[in-house]
């Protein structure tokens, strides 16, 4: 019988808010959570801590350590978005947890070390930070972080004191010389699955994402007063590089753009915004493309606020390349789904994902499964159980190869 439903309803009350959940970075919501996974998986006989980047890292380890490969890694996040669903993330961490549980019942003994992680803080919801935990595991420098202010306005490093770690030691979390390569099932978060009736789908490419924090600057004055034509409206100059970006993305086509947050000051109804800090998500799969993503940002913001006579600020929050998967685990991933006889394409990801950092180090890949009516970062965000299983038992065949191979190398894949 398989846990993971179980488990999927029980972590979604961490945090959750009827059906909305809320885990952000450094959070008692999001720790109990990775506390929760901590138990479950010492139940299991794993070694299990929470690093000094706040991941949570379990390891089971393999009797004769001496020449043992390096360990096979599988995981996902715990945090979530503002309001999210009880899936994203959450499903890639408890199907790992799930496939070693089943692993350990049926006595299977791995020739290599498999670890599982949940990495802190994929989304950023509170920071900006995204990707931070995977980013420590992986040794990146984070030291530019420490200053960075909260949506409630706590610093981040204060943010972890107070819950008793130190920014300082962020770089020990570094364990990346200790993987061999990286597995991480997610759902889609998107309409394809379901439209191509699909049971899983294999990550071909994940997006890169450029995240900014616009501030536009200009003179809050009266709304009945100011003529129309003498304001210099930072709302207005907002709405224009709203407007633009959506304008260019759809030109594009395979690029997407959103604003999805934005403070305007002073906050009167008779009165006009003096300041509009708002953040910019934009993101393309396209390796040419990314790279242009910021001058675009740029010569809109710099465009709009000349129209609207402003000042403007610009500065970069999160930039995450597009990377491809690797493409012996995307063969041996596919191979498998072949032989589970189910229906599964190679599908690109639009959503950013821990995976597209561990790729950069190690061979990664990625299992999708359905999401419904491709709704995520929503509290109606949903994966039935029927939907949640092929996924579950492709991610533990294929980790048992993975795990057998005493040498290091299933077929051409080095590990
Ligand atoms: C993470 O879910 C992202 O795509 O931003
Ligand atoms: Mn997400
Ligand atoms: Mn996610």
């Amino acid at each position: 019988m398989s846990m993971l439903d179980g488990w999927v309803d029980e972590v979604g009350l961490i945090g959750g808010t009827g059906s909305a959940v809320n885990r952000f970075a450094w959070t008692p919501e999001l720790l109990s959570a990775c506390e929760w996974l901590v138990q479950r998986l010492r139940e299991l006989g794993l070694t299990a801590e929470i690093d000094p980047a706040g991941n949570v890292i379990g390891r089971w380890e393999v009797e004769s350590t001496a020449d043992a490969a390096p360990a096979v890694l599988i995981g996902s996040h715990l945090d979530t978005v503002p309001d999210g669903g009880r899936f994203d993330g959450a499903l890639g961490v408890l199907s790992a947890l799930e496939a070693i549980r089943r692993l350990k019942a049926e006595g299977f003994r791995p020739c290599r070390p498999l670890w599982i992680a949940a990495f802190n803080d994929e989304e950023g919801a509170r920071f900006d930070t995204s990707m931070f935990g995977s980013t420590a595991f992986v040794g990146d420098d984070l030291a530019a972080l420490r200053d960075r202010v909260g949506v409630d306005g706590i610093p981040l490093a204060e943010a972890m004191r107070q819950r008793g770690f130190d920014f300082d030691e962020v770089p020990r979390a570094k364990a990346i010389d200790g993987v061999g390569c990286y597995l991480e099932l997610h759902i889609e978060q998107g309409p394809r699955m379901q439209a191509q009736l699909l049971d899983t789908a294999v990550v071909t490419t994940v997006v890169g994402i450029g995240g900014y924090r616009v501030t536009l600057h200009g003179q809050t004055n009266h709304a009945g007063t100011t003529p129309m034509g003498e304001r210099r409206d930072a709302l207005t100059g907002a709405s224009r590089v709203v407007l633009a970006l959506r304008d260019a993305a759809l030109t594009a086509g395979d690029v997407t753009a959103n604003v999805g947050r934005i403070e305007v000051r002073p906050g009167g109804t008779n009165v006009i915004a003096g300041e509009a800090v708002f953040f910019v998500d934009i993101r393309t799969a396209n390796l040419e493309t990314f790279p242009t993503l910021g001058t675009l940002v740029r010569d809109t913001v710099c465009a709009a606020a000349a129209a609207e006579g402003l000042t403007a600020e610009i500065g970069v929050t999160y930039e995450h390349q597009p990377v491809p998967m690797d493409s012996d685990l995307r063969h041996l991933l596919g191979q498998e789904m072949d032989a589970q006889g189910l229906a599964w394409a190679s599908l690109s990801s639009g959503a950013g994902h821990d995976a597209q950092v561990l790729a950069q180090h190690v061979p990664t890949g990625m299992i999708f499964v359905p999401s419904q009516d491709g709704i995520s970062h929503a509290p109606q965000e949903f994966t039935s159980p029927e939907q949640r299983e092929p996924g579950v038992s492709v991610l533990t065949s294929v980790l048992k190869k993975l795990l057998l191979s005493e040498n290091s190398t299933v077929g051409a894949l080095t590990c």
